[in-house]
Parts: structure tokens; sequence; C-alpha cells
């Protein structure tokens, strides 16, 4: 039976154990290392739902590395609220650096379309993405994420970062919300 939980007034099952997350996280970090292993890449992770995987994902990296975190904002609750908004900036200098984001979650690609442009601008050596989930069935904007944990359907998830309105981020598994 799939474990059940509660974050205030709404109800989640389990969709992926801690243990289906780490040993994911593991794989996505031997593919980042064959690609980018001797590029002394910066990865740069989108808060704040992605520090957890962030944190992860940088201990399953083999090589050096730099790591770099933006704030940036389109949720609120169980929505997206449409709008993306630069609230805390990188300083890096990104010119001729490998960068990798690292996003928790990609729904409606909002916020990588905006943000990738952006980095686009400041002429990296190479850009690419890697994101735990993604929902394609939500998708809207084209972006383009070369690294994957689990497509997912389009239901409301928390847990391993993820949050309803600030709760849940502390849980190591993944978990959906009960329709
Ligand atoms: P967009 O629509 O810009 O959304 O691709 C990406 C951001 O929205 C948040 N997000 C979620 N947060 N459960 C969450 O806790 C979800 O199911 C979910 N879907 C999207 C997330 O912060 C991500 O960075
Ligand atoms: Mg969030």
């Amino acid at each position: 039976m799939s474990e059940k939980i509660k974050i205030r007034d709404l109800s989640f099952v389990s969709l992926f154990s801690a243990e289906q997350v780490q040993t994911r996280v593991r794989e996505l970090g031997a593919a980042l290392t064959q690609q980018h292993g001797k590029n002394n890449p910066l990865f740069v992770s989108i808060l704040s739902g992605a520090f957890v995987f962030a944190a992860d994902l940088i201990r399953a990296f083999d090589g050096n590395c730099e790591v770099g975190f933006v704030k940036l904002a389109s949720y609120s609750g169980t929505r997206s609220t449409g709008d993306v908004q630069t609230i805390m900036g990188l300083e890096k200098d990104l010119r001729g650096r490998h960068i990798i984001v690292v996003e928790d979650i990609v729904d409606t690609g909002r916020t990588l379309h905006f943000f990738l442009d952006h980095l686009r601008q400041q002429q990296p050596a190479s850009l690419s993405t890697v994101a735990f989930l993604r929902k394609p069935d939500a998708l809207e904007f084209p972006v383009l994420v070369e690294q994957v944990g689990f497509d997912i359907e389009n239901r409301f998830v928390v847990g391993y970062g993820l949050d309803y309105d600030g709760w849940g981020r502390n849980l190591s598994g993944i978990f959906v919300l009960e329709p």
C-alpha cells in the first residue's frame, strides 16, 4: 500500500520513495560526470525548490565544479501565478563557462524559458539543464531539458525540496496530491 501523508489541509500519496529518488540522482550525476566531468562546470541551482536536489546532485558529480544559486518565482499555492521575477541574482561571470542549470521541476516551462534566455545572453561555453521532475502535459514554453529524473503526470507534487506553500520540502520522497 502506498504511503499517505497530510500537509495542512491536503492529502498526498507516495509517488517515488526516498530510495527511488536517490538511485535516480546517482544516475543523473553519473551522466553529468560523463558529459562535464572535465569541464569545471558551474551548477546554477534555482531556489528554493531545487536546493535539496542540487545538494545531492553535486555530490553525485565526480569532477571539479562550482555552485551558485538564483531565486526566481512563479508559483503561489498549487498554481503558477504567471509571471517570473528574478529576486536574487548570480554574481559570477558566466562568459566561457559550462553552465548546468539545476531545477526541481519543469511545469509550464516558463521559469526555465525565461532564465535560460537570460543566461544565454552572457555567452557561456555551454548551457545545459537538469530537472528532477518534468510534467510533459503542462509544457507551454519551448525548453530543452537535457537530463530529466522522472516525467510525471500533470498533478501537484511535494517533497525533496518541493513545497505546498512552504511545507513538505523536508520529505525524502516525492508525494502527489490525492485527486
Ligand atoms: P514553470 O511553470 O515555470 O514552473 O515550469 C516551474 C516552477 O514551479 C514550481 N512548481 C511546483 N512546485 N509542486 C511544487 O511544489 C509542483 O507540482 C510544481 N509544479 C511547478 C516549481 O517551483 C518550479 O520551479
Ligand atoms: Mg516552489
